[in-house]
């Protein structure tokens, strides 16, 4: 099964992906990962992206386009895979509808997880991860089992994103209304849209996510 995770900055696409991908046999594709992996290798396509994600901008169609059209070729995607973070545009899209034509792969579904705008701001700010495996945490909302100490792999090293900032959330929400909600109206009329409420638990949104793809 191939699905869309579709929502806001802060929403728990990540978190949902995360809990998917445990419970299911499909791999979590994060274009926000790739490229955060990007930056920190320092590649030409880090070098593109690091300005326009420290502002809250969206990386040019081409380079996130180019990035999935490789990914989704490697063998651990043949049992199905989770976006997370793409596509963010109408012409993303629209490249996702042709790229998986030509490689005979169908999108099973695009789950929105609907959150109030208001919860996103403290939902990101409160937000962090291990900075060796990347499990997330949130200050309240999801803390490790052991204070201090990451659940899945024991380490004790955290780290925070450099766009998990108020100023930049702001121009986050922004791309997202402009760009990524337009989205909706895309995958609602080709009657693939299925929502989610993204206010309930973390274990309730997983719950109607699994309910919705039966
Ligand atoms: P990306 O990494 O995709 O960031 P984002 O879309 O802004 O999404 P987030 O990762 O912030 O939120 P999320 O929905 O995953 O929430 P999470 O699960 O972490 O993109 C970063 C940047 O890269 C973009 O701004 C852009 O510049 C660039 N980019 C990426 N893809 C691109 C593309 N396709 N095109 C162009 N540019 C692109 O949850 C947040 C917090 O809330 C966590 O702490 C979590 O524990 C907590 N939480 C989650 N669910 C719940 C719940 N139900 N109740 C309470 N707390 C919860």
């Amino acid at each position: 099964m191939n699905i869309i995770l579709l929502g806001p900055p802060g929403a728990g696409k990540g978190t949902q992906a995360e809990l998917i991908e445990k419970n299911r046999k499909m791999v979590q594709l994060s274009t926000g990962a790739m490229l955060r992996a990007a930056v920190k290798a320092g590649s030409e396509i880090g070098k593109k992206a690091d300005a326009i994600m420290k502002s809250g901008g969206l990386v040019s169609d081409d380079i996130v386009i180019g990035i999935i059209d490789e990914r989704i070729d490697e063998p651990d995607c043949k049992d199905g895979f989770i976006l997370d973070g793409f596509p963010r545009t109408l012409p993303q899209a629209a490249a996702l509808d042709e790229l998986l034509k030509k490689k005979g792969k169908s999108l099973d579904a695009v789950v929105e997880i609907k959150v109030d705008d208001g919860a996103l701001v403290d939902r990101i700010s409160g937000r962090y991860s291990c900075a060796k495996c990347g499990a997330g945490y949130h200050d309240t909302n999801l803390k490790p089992k052991q204070a201090g100490v990451c659940d899945k792999c024991g380490s004790t090293e955290f780290t925070r994103r450099a766009d998990d900032n108020a100023e930049t959330v702001k121009n986050r929400l922004m791309s997202y209304y402009r760009e990524t909600a337009p989205l909706l109206g895309y995958y609602y009329a080709k009657g693939q849209l299925k929502s989610v409420d993204g206010m309930a638990h973390i274990d309730e949104v997983t719950r109607q996510i699994d309910q919705a793809l039966g």
